[in-house]
């Protein structure tokens, strides 16, 4: 096994890995140490079923379904799709807009994702690429002023989408959901390096208004994902991606046709508790 950097501020390809084979404990260790490392692995050529994308997931800890989508198939809750492909009934997919804000996976709830495996099963000809910030960069490039700001403060995270594309069920689900405040700094609970943690869902800090924290959040927004903190995922058929969303934010671009097919399928892992239930003052 050996490991390609994929670009200077994250990512890593895993070469020489068949996940479908028996994967030994001290080779399972090497992969973790990477993931830690460089915060995205990708795995090329994996022709797994959905079990063996489930089972390679499971060991890196418990997974999580809180995130279900309308799409998902009932027989496997562990699997959240994120799919153009139109419902049995002709209607459209309601994942299809799924990711286009940058965001860190269930930075909604109060045990916010550990890690993603998203698995490329079918892609549109050009465009559809996901892209990927350093939040550790992202943080450590701040002023020691900015850096002391932040330290008190909590971004609120809610589940509420940009698009109008939810059936009424869903949206009187996400309605229902309380907004999660969350640390705008987090320690990483395994590097203990500190991550900036907000995104493009965030609208307000806890304890200002939206329009006292609109500024400060469109220059973290903006500063989080420059370039040079960012790669981009240019995705092949059959592979898999795995990122950890403790320090990292991501992008799904719909830079594409929406009349062909982009199929993806995530497992995502339970991360620690963070953040508590805002409410609103
Ligand atoms: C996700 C997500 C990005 C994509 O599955 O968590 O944000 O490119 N998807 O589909
Ligand atoms: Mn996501």
């Amino acid at each position: 096994m050996e490991f390609r950097k994929l670009s200077h501020a994250l990512g890593a390809e895993v070469l020489g890995l068949d996940i479908c084979k028996p994967i030994s404990d001290s080779v399972f260790e090497e992969v973790q140490r990477a993931f830690l490392r460089y915060s995205v692995l990708l795995f090329r050529e994996q022709h797994v079923t959905r079990e063996q994308h489930i089972a390679f997931s499971r060991r890196f800890g418990e997974l999580d379904d809180n995130d279900r989508s309308p799409d998902t198939d009932p027989q496997y809750p562990e699997l959240t799709i994120v799919t153009t492909r139109p419902k049995p009934d002709g209607k459209p997919s309601e994942s299809r807009y799924t990711g286009r804000l940058w965001h860190s996976d269930l930075c909604h709830s109060l045990t916010p994702a550990m890690g993603s495996l998203l698995r490329c099963l079918e892609r549109p000809d050009v465009g559809g690429d996901t892209m990927f910030a350093n939040m550790y960069m992202a943080y450590d490039t701040l002023s020691d002023g900015m850096k002391k700001l932040l330290e008190g403060l909590h971004g609120i995270h809610t589940r509420s989408r940009k698009f109008d594309t939810l059936s009424a069920e869903r949206a009187a689900f996400l309605a229902r959901q309380r907004p999660v405040a969350q640390p705008a700094v987090r320690v990483h609970p395994e590097t203990g390096r500190k991550t900036l943690y907000l995104g493009e869902k965030v609208k307000q800090f806890a304890g200002l208004t939206p329009e006292e924290s609109a500024p400060l959040l469109s220059f973290l927004n903006k500063h989080a994902v420059k370039p040079e903190f960012v790669y981009r995922h240019q995705w092949r058929k059959h592979d898999i991606v795995m990122w950890d969303n403790r320090c990292t934010m991501h992008l799904a671009l719909g830079d594409f046709d929406m009349n062909q097919i982009r199929h993806m399928e995530r497992t995502t892992i339970k991360g620690t508790p963070s953040g508590y239930l805002y409410e609103a003052a």
